[in-house]
C-alpha cells in the first residue's frame, strides 16, 4: 500500500524533535550518499533537496560539497526551523515532491530516505525531476527497497510498495545514466518489541496502516514478534542512487 502524502507529514511533524537520535540508518546513507557524490563532483551551482526534515542531509551535504543556491522542500513548514540553523540563505517550496512547480532548473537534486512514499516513482524520477534538472545535471538519492522492514511485513501484512533495487535500477536507466548504485541490508536489534515500535514511530516510519492500533493489537504484535524473531531484528534494507540526466 502507499500512505497519502498528509498521513506522512502528520507523523513526521510528531516524529521531528525524535528523529535525529532515533534516525541511525538515515544518517548513515546520509553520509554514505554524499561521500559517494563528492567523489564524483564536490561543486553544484544550484542544488534542490527533496525532503529536507530535519537537516539530516543538509547537514552533511552542505559541509562537504559548495553551491551558489540552495531550494529545500518538504511537506512540512516545520523544515523550515532547522533548515535556517544551517544554511545562511535558502528558498523553501513547501508541498509534495512529486507535485512542486518552479521555473528554475538545478544541476544537483538530492534526498534522502522519502522516495520510499511516492505514489508513482517513475513519474516523479523520469518526468517531473528530469524536468527540473539542467542538461547533465545529477539526481542522487537514498530510499528503500522490498526487503525493508521484512519482519513487520511479516507479521502485520503492512508494507510500503517497496520496488526491488533492480526495478528501480530499471526506471532509472530509462533516462539516466547510473553513476553509482548500491542496495545492502542493515538489520537493528531492540531489547523488546515495543522499543522497535517506539523507534519506528520516532523516525516517522509509522506510516504503515492508517488506524491507530488497539492496545490488544498492540500486543498480539509484540507477542508474534517474540516468537517469531527472538532476537527481536528490524531489516533496513537502503538502496542509493547517483545519476546522471541522459
Ligand atoms: C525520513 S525523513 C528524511 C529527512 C531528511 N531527508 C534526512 O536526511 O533525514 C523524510 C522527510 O521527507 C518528507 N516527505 C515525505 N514525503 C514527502 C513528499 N512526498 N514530498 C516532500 N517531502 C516529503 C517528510 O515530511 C520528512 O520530513
Amino acid at each position: 500500500m502507499q500512505v497519502d502524502a498528509r498521513t506522512v507529514k502528520k507523523h513526521f511533524e510528531k516524529s521531528m524533535e525524535d528523529y535525529d537520535d532515533n534516525a541511525v540508518v538515515q544518517r548513515l546513507i546520509a553520509d554514505n550518499l554524499v561521500e559517494e557524490l563528492s567523489k564524483i563532483k564536490k561543486y553544484f551551482p544550484s542544488v534542490l533537496e527533496l525532503g529536507s526534515g530535519t537537516g539530516l542531509l543538509t547537514r552533511v551535504f552542505s559541509s562537504k560539497c559548495k553551491f551558489d543556491s540552495y531550494t529545500a522542500n518538504d511537506l512540512t513548514e516545520r523544515a523550515k526551523f532547522y533548515l535556517d540553523k544551517i544554511l545562511p540563505r535558502y528558498d523553501f517550496i513547501c508541498g509534495n515532491a512529486e507535485k512542486i512547480k518552479t521555473n528554475s532548473s538545478f544541476d544537483l537534486i538530492i534526498s534522502n530516505a522519502m522516495f520510499q512514499w511516492f505514489s508513482d516513482l517513475e513519474n516523479a524520477v523520469c518526468k517531473h525531476f528530469y524536468s527540473m534538472l539542467k542538461a547533465g545535471g545529477v539526481l542522487a538519492f537514498t530510499t528503500f527497497s522490498n526487503d525493508n522492514f521484512e519482519e513487520v511485513r511479516s507479521i502485520t501484512g503492512l508494507s510500503l510498495e517497496y520496488k526491488s533495487f533492480d526495478e528501480i535500477s530499471k526506471i532509472i536507466s530509462k533516462k539516466y545514466e547510473i553513476l553509482y548504485s548500491k542496495n545492502f541490508d542493515y538489520v537493528m536489534k531492540f531489547k523488546t518489541p515495543l522499543e522497535l515500535l517506539a523507534h519506528m514511530k520516532h523516525t516517522g516510519v509509522n506510516s504503515l496502516g492508517v488506524k491507530k492500533w488497539s492496545i490488544v493489537q498492540v500486543k498480539d504484535f509484540c507477542e508474534k514478534y517474540r516468537n517469531l524473531y527472538p532476537e527481536i531484528s528490524l531489516t533496513y534494507s537502503p538502496v542509493i542512487f547517483i545519476v546522471q540526466k541522459k
